[in-house]
């Protein structure tokens, strides 16, 4: 059985569910750039039952890892699913020839992306699935009303009980509130990229959650002098230092870091649990300029 008092961070309540704070990302479990299966499938289905059996009950993950590649290993590793494991996924955007990430948000393209990740990942109905906007470059300031509207029906009919916004500019946020409910926001944030700040105090007085991708740099680990410095003082390694920041930043943060190996996993989730006091909170707050 698993137990959330052992992982960092203690738990957050999304919509009707419980999670671990500490969650796990599934995208690099594909293969290289996202696409075709993991080099070593074995440990990918390790790291996926390391993570449940740590007591992490939030794994991200989305049918364009792979593509179908993650959502296959997922169900493979976990199914029948734990009664308090909750998989959420990304709708949105589709993966072409050469492996880039073309946006797809069409009503009967989000509708058969909702279908795909159903079957992939064996499952009556998604506990909470981001609709993914913006491109691979970063936010688009662009209307949502008719995508996540499709959402909302789809979450009428019971097929989506959770919903959020990915990618999302402030404005698609506020948007997408004023159309339906929405638990969590999913956008890129880690301790040298900032421009969320204010977004993620907000959401926080409102009890939505906020879920950094790229926590720990995404495809370029993150480097400085002050993190490593702060590390060094505390006997540690930058991404640990980097994992504890985001879990100290503000409580409606949740955590999921990716990575292909069990190792990796557990180095992680030991390493967050460190206690910043003052000196290396303005060190680490400084790093963002
Ligand atoms: N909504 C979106 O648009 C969006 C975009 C990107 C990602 N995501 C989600 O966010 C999750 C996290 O992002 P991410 O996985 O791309 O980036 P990340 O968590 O910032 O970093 C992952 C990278 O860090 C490495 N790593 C992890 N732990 C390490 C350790 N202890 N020591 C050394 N290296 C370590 C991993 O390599 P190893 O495999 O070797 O450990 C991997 O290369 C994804 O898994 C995905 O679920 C969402």
């Amino acid at each position: 059985m698993s137990s959330t008092l052992v992982l960092p961070g203690g738990t957050w309540t999304l919509g009707d569910r419980t999670v671990t704070r500490f969650g796990y990302g599934a995208m690099q479990l594909a293969g290289p750039w996202v696409m075709g299966p993991p080099k070593d499938r074995d440990e990918a289905l390790a790291v996926l039952r390391e993570a449940a059996n740590s007591g992490i009950t939030h794994i991200d993950t989305a049918e364009t890892y792979g593509p179908r590649v993650v959502n296959d290993l997922i169900r493979e590793a976990l199914h029948p699913y734990a009664a308090d494991l909750l998989i959420a996924t990304k709708v949105g955007g589709r993966r072409d020839a050469q492996g880039g990430w073309p946006a797809a948000r069409t009503p009967d393209e989000l509708r058969r992306q909702i279908d795909d990740n159903l079957e992939t990942l064996g499952l009556d109905a998604l506990d909470l699935v981001h609709l993914r906007l913006g491109d691979a470059s970063g936010t688009v300031p662009e209307d949502i009303e008719e995508a996540f509207g499709t959402l909302v029906d789809l979450q009428r009919q019971g097929v989506i009980r959770h919903l959020g916004v990915s990618n999302a500019t402030a404005e698609q946020v506020a948007q997408a509130q004023s159309i339906a409910q929405i638990v969590s926001v999913q956008n890129r944030y880690n301790l040298a990229n900032r421009g969320d700040d204010d977004l993620i105090d907000r959401l926080a007085a409102k009890g939505i959650a906020y879920i950094p991708f790229f926590p720990l740099g995404g495809f370029s680990p993150l480097q400085s002098d002050a993190l490593s410095g702060v590390a060094t003082r505390l006997g540690s390694t930058p991404l640990s230092v980097a994992l504890a920041w985001l879990l100290h930043r503000s409580p409606n943060i949740l955590l999921i870091p990716g990575t292909s190996s069990t190792a990796h996993l557990r180095e992680n989730i030991a390493g967050s649990r460190l206690t910043l006091v003052e000196e290396d909170l303005r060190e680490l707050d400084g790093i963002a300029g």
